[in-house]
């Protein structure tokens, strides 16, 4: 299956991505989590988007494409791919349209997540992510099992520099401005499955894999 996740910051994109690839045995790529990873060894890329990720901007398109290109031209991408947090412009939608049907092998679906500010908002400023395997937990409904120490790999986990909320209100804006855009592209083509991410994750991950199962992706 090759899938494309969109949504605001906060609305379940990388917990619902864990599940899956367990679920579905495909490859996660996201975006942010590679660009994190840059800015933490301090390579010559690190330093160059480090400045937009704290401000909640978006990195420039010629920044994020030769990186994700890079990044699907790996083996690990043959068997299928969860995209989170990429295409988040028009222009990186359309690049990697543009590519998948150069390869013969177009997108299957497009699920895209609503979810209320306010909620959003909550959510982010409750996450601490693992810097070393990148999972996902949240204080108040999804804590480690011992207290800010990952569960997976007893990394320490940390609570993201942009999720503070002067930042977080910046990739909501940003998100509104560059990235709702992409319901309309997708909408178009046939592609967009809507799903209401305000309620539980088993409730977001049931109806996506019923929506998978009933479409054979
Ligand atoms: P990125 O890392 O992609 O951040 P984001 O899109 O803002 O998304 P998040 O990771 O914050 O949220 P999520 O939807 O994955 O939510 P999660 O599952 O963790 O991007 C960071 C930055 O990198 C950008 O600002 C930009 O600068 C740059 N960037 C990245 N890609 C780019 C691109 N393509 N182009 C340009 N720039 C780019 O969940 C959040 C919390 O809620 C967790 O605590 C979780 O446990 C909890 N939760 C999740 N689902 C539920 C639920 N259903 N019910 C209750 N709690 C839930």
């Amino acid at each position: 299956m090759r899938c494309v996740l969109v949504g605001p910051p906060g609305c379940g994109k990388g917990t619902l991505s864990g599940s899956l690839i367990e679920k579905l045995q495909i490859t996660h790529i996201s975006t942010g989590d590679i660009f994190r990873e840059h800015r933490a060894t301090k390579s010559e890329f690190g330093q160059k988007i480090a400045s937009y990720i704290d401000k909640g901007e978006l990195v420039p398109d010629e920044l994020v494409l030769d990186i994700v290109f890079d990044r699907l031209e790996k083996p690990d991408c043959a068997k299928g791919f969860i995209f989170d947090g990429f295409p988040r412009t028009v222009a990186q939608a359309e690049a990697l349209q543009a590519r998948l049907a150069k390869a013969g092998k177009p997108l299957d679906v497009v699920i895209a997540f609503s979810v209320p500010d306010e909620v959003l908002i909550q959510r982010l400023i409750t996450r601490r992510v693992c810097p070393n395997c990148n999972a996902v937990y949240n204080i108040v409904n999804k804590p480690p099992k011992v207290e800010n120490i990952c569960d997976n790999c007893q990394h320490e986990l940390v609570h993201r520099s942009d999720d503070h909320e002067e930042v977080i209100q910046n990739r909501l804006d940003s998100y509104r401005k560059s990235t709702a855009p992409l319901l309309d592209y997708y909408e178009k083509q046939n592609l967009l499955f809507n799903v209401d991410g305000s309620r539980g994750s088993m409730a977001v991950e049931k109806d996506v894999l019923d929506y998978i199962a009933k479409n054979g992706f």
